[in-house]
């Protein structure tokens, strides 16, 4: 593989550490927008894939420990090949435990796919888009390996918390990042924004559309913080600044708790659809 960045390097080490993370705090909430409802955020991409009796060749991008290949695998689809492709060896290891051998899987960057082109009817990733440097030539390999008509959805980022938390977390967590946190940029800003994407698929695809997706989720104040400790940033500060904002958090957050003791919050992400042109 080409030599990592600086971002890859801390990606790869956070997933040795956590493999799993993201489908153990994603695949048992339900997403929901103006358009739906659906099981998880993971149903919304394979909702969009279709169900045909037809073969059918899916690539899951950054495709982490396989949870989303996995809810394809189960539909038993007999002309279905499904491919995921991760950068984190430990993450595929996972992802191999558990998906049935015909799922291929390769370690590989999304700036480089090691696909042929014009091979793979849709394209699907999952909260990883938004992390990858030079997405230009991601967008490019992703162009390059749909067929031409091919389908590409991605669920990304669009706000940090749902709710009043997110403005109480952000408000105790600048002066602590601001002192405590080493500068690392993880992907193209433009990923965070439909004007951004617009902009990144423009020419390469056509029919582009977005869908505000909510994850809404009630935990304690303690089991939001548990998976706070699981986002890139609070991982990366040292101990003794994670539990200063731990402190901060959950004093600044104790008014927003609900009579039985939880927080009206949850993840707020974007379905980002287009057609390869
Ligand atoms: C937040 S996790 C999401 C994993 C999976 N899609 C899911 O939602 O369960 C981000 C994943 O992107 C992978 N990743 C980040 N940058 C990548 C790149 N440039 N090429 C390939 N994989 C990458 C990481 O290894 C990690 O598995």
């Amino acid at each position: 593989m080409t030599p990592l960045t600086a971002a890859e390097t801390y990606l790869q080490d956070f997933h040795q550490r956590q493999v799993g993370v993201t489908s153990a705090a994603f695949a048992h909430l339900p997403a929901s927008s103006p358009a739906g409802t659906w099981a998880s955020s993971y149903h919304v991409l394979t909702s969009l894939a279709p169900a045909v009796d037809a073969p059918l060749s899916v690539l899951d991008l950054a495709c982490g420990d396989g949870h989303l290949l996995g809810l394809l695998a189960a539909r038993r689809q007999p002309q279905l090949q499904l491919l995921g492709i991760d950068m984190s060896q430990a993450e595929l290891a996972a992802a191999r435990a558990t998906l049935p051998a015909s799922v291929r899987l390769l370690q590989g960057r999304g700036q480089t796919l090691d696909v042929p082109s014009a091979s793979v009817d849709y394209l699907v990733s999952h909260m990883a888009l938004m992390l990858m440097d030079d997405i230009e030539q991601v967008v490019r390999e992703m162009r390059r390996v749909l067929r031409p008509g091919g389908q590409f959805a991605a669920i990304v980022g669009r706000t940090f918390l749902l709710g009043e938390v997110n403005d109480v977390f952000m408000r105790v967590f600048k002066p602590i990042a601001s002192d405590a946190l080493p500068p690392l940029r993880f992907g193209d800003r433009r990923t965070g924004s439909e004007a951004g994407w617009r902009e990144l698929l423009a020419g390469a695809f056509a029919d582009v559309a977005f869908d505000d997706i909510d994850v809404r989720w009630s935990p304690t104040p303690g089991e939001l913080w548990t998976a706070l400790t699981d986002t890139y940033d609070i991982d990366r500060l040292h101990d003794g600044a994670r539990q200063r904002l731990r402190e901060a958090f959950l004093d600044a957050a104790a008014h927003l708790q609900d009579s039985d003791g939880t927080i009206a919050t949850g993840w707020g992400l974007r379905l980002v659809c287009a057609r390869a042109a």
